[in-house]
């Protein structure tokens, strides 16, 4: 094929050089002869030698499959393939023509493409891209772009592409993108969620990832703020003043109870008194017995018999008959201490008195000898040996009563002058502690 294409060439640019030849070939002589060389005659109309067109004159001027072509002076048998290229039209000014097809250019024995995209020899629009090929060039529009006439239009890639959540198109591109809380995946199309809470989310204690967002919360004992990631304390004392038996404090994320001084906290909220007599807190001296009380501690003398009494036993003094001092006195006096709380429900039982020796036929009675002025107790007896003393009226402390409760024998049966009558006293001191507890 190559040799074909080699051998028309060869025969083109023969045909062309003959051409040339012939048509710079002027009748041979002057007007005043009518002899005109080979395959020219003249023509008397125009008084010039007329080329002579062999391929019509003569019978099968070729043979075979060889065809035809008439040129001046003559004629050429050429392949049926073959094609003459005409004449071009005779240069102004006398030049080297190229024999080479359109786009191409003569090198050496070949012809060779034109790079007009190199040699700037092409009408592209700026935006368009030159694109050499053989023989010719084309102008093509950047990625992203189609060509409509001669400009080049960004291609409006979201009419067609997918995108999860937004596409946006983007002069020669589009991109995908995501709603807040999301990110593009690998594909560069779906949207992932965000995990905020690895990405530090402003959440100032708990933090829990969500689809598309995140939720804050707070540990127990503080609240979420308005703006959804401050956690502020709650003041937990603020809502019930039964917290605390006593003080409630409020701390970071929770409370505390306190209890006040000579109180011990029992659980979270209770108080109770501290036995500072048993802790060995205490400061009494050897000559004193402690005595705990509400709150705190007294510090009582051991023997606290005075004249005319004397001691018979711890707490219990004699006051002997043969003193006349002790003819109206109760023949015992027995020393007990006691601590109640502030606030009582009233009335309240609060001591038991129990006649420790009775002799048989004895009638027994008890009363409040001394020690309460304002009326802030009672007895109720019970039986003919033991008492109630009755607290009958709310007392608040901090406060100390000393009662003398007495109880009066008599026994007909021991009778020398009408009848025998004895009595004896219970020195009761009782405290009453600041607090309801
Ligand atoms: C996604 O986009 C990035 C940046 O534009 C690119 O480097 C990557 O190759 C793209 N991935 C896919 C799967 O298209
Ligand atoms: C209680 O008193 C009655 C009389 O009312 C008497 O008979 C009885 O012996 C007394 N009991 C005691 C234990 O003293």
């Amino acid at each position: 094929m190559q040799g074909v294409c080699v051998s028309i060439l060869c025969v083109c640019i023969c045909v062309s050089v003959l051409l040339h030849s012939a048509i710079s070939q002027p009748p041979t002589e002057s007007d005043t002869y009518t002899e005109c060389t080979d395959g020219y005659h003249w023509d008397p109309q125009t008084e010039h030698c007329k080329d002579v067109n062999e391929c019509e004159t003569i019978q099968d001027a070729c043979k075979g499959e060889m065809k035809c072509f008439n040129h001046y002076g003559g004629y050429l048998c050429l392949p049926r393939s073959a094609s003459v290229i005409p004449a071009p039209e005779p240069p102004i000014t006398p030049t080297v023509t190229n024999p080479c097809p359109l786009g191409y250019e003569p090198q050496g024995d070949s012809c060779v493409d034109i790079d007009e995209c190199e040699r700037d020899e092409h009408d592209c629009q700026p935006s368009q891209q030159c694109i050499n090929s053989l023989g010719a060039f084309t102008c093509q529009c950047p990625d992203g772009y189609r060509k409509v006439g001669t400009e080049c239009i960004d291609i409006d890639e979201c009419r067609y592409r997918y995108c999860q959540h937004r596409c946006v198109n983007v002069p020669g591109s589009f991109s995908c993108q995501c709603e807040p809380g999301f990110q593009l995946a690998g594909n560069n199309r779906s949207c992932i969620d965000v995990n905020e809470c690895d990405m530090g989310a402003p959440c100032s204690q708990r933090c829990y990832n969500t689809y598309g967002t995140f939720l804050c919360r707070c540990d127990q004992g503080y609240e979420l703020g308005p703006d959804g990631f401050a956690c502020n304390d709650i003041d937990e004392c603020s809502y019930s003043s039964y917290l605390c038996q006593y003080q409630c404090v409020n701390e970071p994320g929770k409370f505390s109870c306190v209890c006040p001084e000579g109180y011990q906290l029992l659980g979270t909220r209770l108080c109770q008194d501290i036995n500072e007599c048993e802790t060995g807190e205490h400061q009494c001296t050897d000559t004193q017995t402690c005595v705990n009380i509400h709150g705190r501690y007294q510090c009582v003398d051991t023997n606290r018999c005075q004249d005319p009494y004397v001691q018979v036993s711890q707490n219990r003094c004699v006051c002997p008959a043969n003193k006349p001092a002790c003819r109206d006195l109760p023949f015992s006096i027995v020393h007990r201490y006691m601590s109640i709380t502030s606030e009582r429900s009233v009335p309240s039982d609060i001591f038991q008195i129990q006649a420790t020796s009775v002799s048989p036929g004895a009638y027994n009675t008890f009363r409040i000898r001394s020690g309460d002025d304002n009326g802030d107790f009672y007895i109720r007896q019970i039986n003919n040996i033991s008492a109630m003393l009755v607290l009958a009226r709310a007392v608040s402390g901090p406060r100390e009563y000393t009662l003398d409760l007495e109880m009066v024998s008599v026994n007909p049966l021991l009778s020398y002058q009408g009848s025998y009558q004895s009595s004896s006293a219970l020195r009761l001191s009782i405290y009453v502690g600041p607090y309801t507890f």
